[in-house]
């Protein structure tokens, strides 16, 4: 069995749909709300899940109604919750979502009790980081605690991969590159990482070498619905889009982590995760909502089947 394990946010997502996007001082008045499930790294876990890992999830939430609920959604989804504690100071994280006609979106997030994740935390979680083939990582809990994760899973032989999301405001330590498998910025997240502003394929090489020379084996440029840039040691590919309309894309990059997070978990190549994680990630997109909207291994059979796109492997 798979497995992978997720250090990281948990966040109740409180969305709008508007016609669009406001702009600062701005009031849009809206259409629709909803609050879904969230959080970069909870998102993550139940994309896994739903792709058939079993997962464990470290992280925080606080003793409140939003944290009991997003708590037995992951005991739902049959995700080990027993490394998500219970802070008492602090209230459950939060996003505020605006998602317009097109499916973009703005997020703010509130991060209460994931400010509070500790390596305490990580070293209550310990086997479970170390039995798992892959540890998915983002940046919404304590950079430390991060790395301390990333630290225990390298050391263990885990395949560590690191969504650099929200975009680091200073620069990641160089330590930190070496313990990675995978880091996959987006567009917005390889520029404050690296300076350079992605704006065609040779931009996303540059980035990505850029990275790579830092010292992490692989690197996944999400480049939205111009599909992704993948670089390793022996390897530079730009990897196409899936063309769908999209409705929502929020969390299209964490359904993309726990596709390829299952992927090599099942011993498929970093091209074919990425190739794999490339149609989680475009399913997602067609669904509203950040946990509700992952897929299930056989919804994505079926939506590859009416795309006419063969998946890498079953
Ligand atoms: O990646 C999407 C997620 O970012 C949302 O679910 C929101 O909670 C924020 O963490």
């Amino acid at each position: 069995m798979a497995r992978v394990a997720v250090v990281g946010s948990l966040n109740m997502d409180l969305v709008i749909r508007a016609p669009h996007l406001p702009s600062a001082g701005e009031t849009v008045l809206g259409g629709t709300f909803a609050t879904f499930a969230g959080g970069k790294g909870a998102n993550q876990a139940v994309g896994a899940a739903r792709l058939g890992a079993t997962v464990a999830m470290v992280g925080r939430v606080g003793d409140d109604a939003f944290g009991r609920l997003l708590r037995d959604g992951l005991v739902h989804e049959r995700i080990d919750a027993s490394g998500v504690r219970t802070n008492a100071g602090a209230a459950t994280g939060v996003a505020l979502i605006t998602v317009d006609g097109a499916g973009q979106n703005t997020i703010v997030v509130a991060s209460g009790a994931n400010a509070a994740v500790t390596r305490e935390d990580i070293d209550a979680a310990h086997n479970a980081i170390a039995q798992s083939a892959v540890l998915l990582l983002q940046l919404e809990v304590p950079l430390d605690v991060v790395r301390y994760a990333a630290q225990i899973a390298h050391a263990a032989g885990c395949m560590v991969i690191l969504d650099p999301a929200p975009a680091p405001g200073q620069p990641l330590p160089d330590d930190l590159y070496q313990l990675l498998s995978i880091i996959h910025p987006n567009e917005v997240e390889a520029r404050a990482l690296t300076g350079i502003a992605i704006a065609t394929e040779a931009d996303a090489r540059r980035a990505a070498e850029a990275l790579l020379a830092r010292g992490c084996q692989a690197v996944v440029i999400k480049l939205g619905a111009r599909g992704a840039y993948l670089a390793t040691g022996a390897r530079r590919e730009a990897v196409p889009a899936i063309r769908v309309t999209p409705v929502d894309t929020t969390a299209a990059g964490d359904a993309f982590a726990a596709g390829m997070a299952v992927a090599l978990a099942e011993q498929a190549s970093v091209q074919a995760a990425v190739q794999f994680a490339t149609v989680v990630g475009a399913l997602k997109v067609t669904r509203m909502g950040a946990q509700p909207s992952m897929p299930a291994r056989e919804e994505l059979r079926e939506f590859a089947r009416q795309q006419r796109v063969s998946l890498p492997f079953q």
